[in-house]
């Protein structure tokens, strides 16, 4: 300001090209004024706000400002905090922070709070899961009562819609080699991630080639009432049961504690909690159990026998075919989707349900061929009673 005073009146030309140059920013000097006065008065108009909050108690403002800090830090102050489950299933989490963290375990049996039970349905794919429709229609109307986790290839996204079941279930996961550890691994995850929803207290593994053979609420009262988790674990003589054993295992795992089964299995809380946060023979599987040694077929089988084996059925839900030789177990096609089919599968075998004997042996069958989905949708209610 001093300066544009002189150089208006001065005749000095060195002054008035002086004068030039700061005419040019007197204006934006201008400017500068007025926003500083306008900052001013907006920051003088919060001043007098939050002292009126403050000290007239505008009460609706209060609460406003006050939800809008509880939604984004949200302090453990309520029971609720603690038993809501994660609203994403996505994280950051690796491995070793995911299984020490989902390995919290309330050592108190009663909750204090209603509780309703769920079962966590955990779909172990390679990607997309052609049975979708067929789930859909068997979870519809048991909302509550079950949670659906899916682990992929790390680099597949699924399209299902937000109406889907499916929509937003796929966990952070990572690359499955058939037969080796990372097959359990993914296994880990999938019950991991599960369990951090305090409210899953069965867990199932299924594949994309799975189907359920009845409706749920069989399931879920099979399931629910059993006092046995429905995992696979028998002592098999010959090359691939007992000969898969190595005796560098021992000491923690015997040729008498070593046993097979599917790895589609079913297990509760407990049981869950004991896999994840398994670190003694955790090792021992994945130096000396490697091809031809199944490690899927043998880790939880042999290790919860070891643990607990009054808690296990020593047979799975999962019907599988292997009756043909080979590596892989039979792939259902169009020509086995008949109602006398799967009156064999659900009710023509013998087994032992809560120490009785039955003949509904099987809550689930693979493999099927996804051509065969149509025919399964149009007879569903025929075939599974859904
Ligand atoms: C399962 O097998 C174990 C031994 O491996 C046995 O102790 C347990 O009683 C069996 N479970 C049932 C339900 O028979
Ligand atoms: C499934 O269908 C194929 C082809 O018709 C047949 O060979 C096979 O025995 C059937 N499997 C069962 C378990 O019925």
């Amino acid at each position: 300001m001093q300066l544009r005073i002189v150089t208006i009146e001065g005749q000095n030309p060195t002054l008035n090209s002086i004068r030039i140059t700061n005419q040019s920013r007197g204006f934006p000097m201008r400017l500068l004024g007025f926003m500083l006065l306008f900052l001013g008065i907006v920051i003088g108009f919060s001043i007098i706000n939050m002292f009126k909050i403050r000290y007239l108690g505008d009460q609706n403002m209060v609460q406003g400002v006050h939800t809008l800090m509880q939604s984004c830090f949200r302090d453990p102050n309520s029971l609720q905090d603690w038993i809501e489950p994660p609203s994403t299933y996505m994280h950051t989490l690796d491995d070793n922070e995911l299984f020490w963290r989902a390995s919290f375990h309330a050592q108190i049996k009663e909750y204090p709070f209603k509780r309703s039970p769920k079962i966590a349905f955990m779909f172990l794919t390679r990607g997309p899961l052609p049975f979708a429709p067929l789930w859909e229609k068997f979870f519809k109307g048991n909302e509550g009562f079950y949670t659906i986790y899916v682990h992929t290839m790390p680099s597949y996204r699924a399209k299902f819609s937000s109406s889907s079941v499916f929509y937003q279930k796929q966990i952070p996961s990572q690359v499955v080699e058939w037969g080796m550890m990372s097959m359990c691994d993914a296994e880990r995850r999938l019950l991991a991630n599960a369990l951090l929803d305090i409210s899953n207290e069965w867990f199932v593994l299924l594949s994309e080639a799975c189907i359920p053979l009845q409706n749920f609420k069989i399931i879920y009262r099979y399931i629910s009432r059993s006092r046995f988790s429905f995992m696979g674990a028998f002592d098999e003589p010959g090359p691939n049961g007992r000969g898969r054993y190595n005796h560098k295992m021992l000491p923690e795992v015997n040729i008498g504690q070593w046993r097979k089964g599917s790895q589609w299995f079913e297990a509760n809380r407990r049981l869950a909690v004991d896999i994840i946060k398994d670190v003694t023979y955790y090792p021992k599987f994945e130096q000396f159990c490697r091809p031809a040694c199944y490690v899927d077929e043998h880790y939880f089988p042999t290790m919860l026998t070891i643990q607990s084996p009054y808690s296990l059925a020593n047979r799975s839900l999962t019907y599988v075919d292997w009756s043909k030789a080979g590596a892989h177990p039979a792939t259902f096609g169009k020509d086995n989707i008949t109602a006398e089919f799967f009156r064999k599968l659900q009710q023509d075998h013998t087994c032992v349900y809560n120490n009785q004997p039955t003949s509904v042996c099987f809550l689930f069958a693979r493999k099927f061929a996804p051509d065969t989905l149509d025919l399964l949708l149009e007879k569903s209610t025929q075939f599974f009673g859904f």
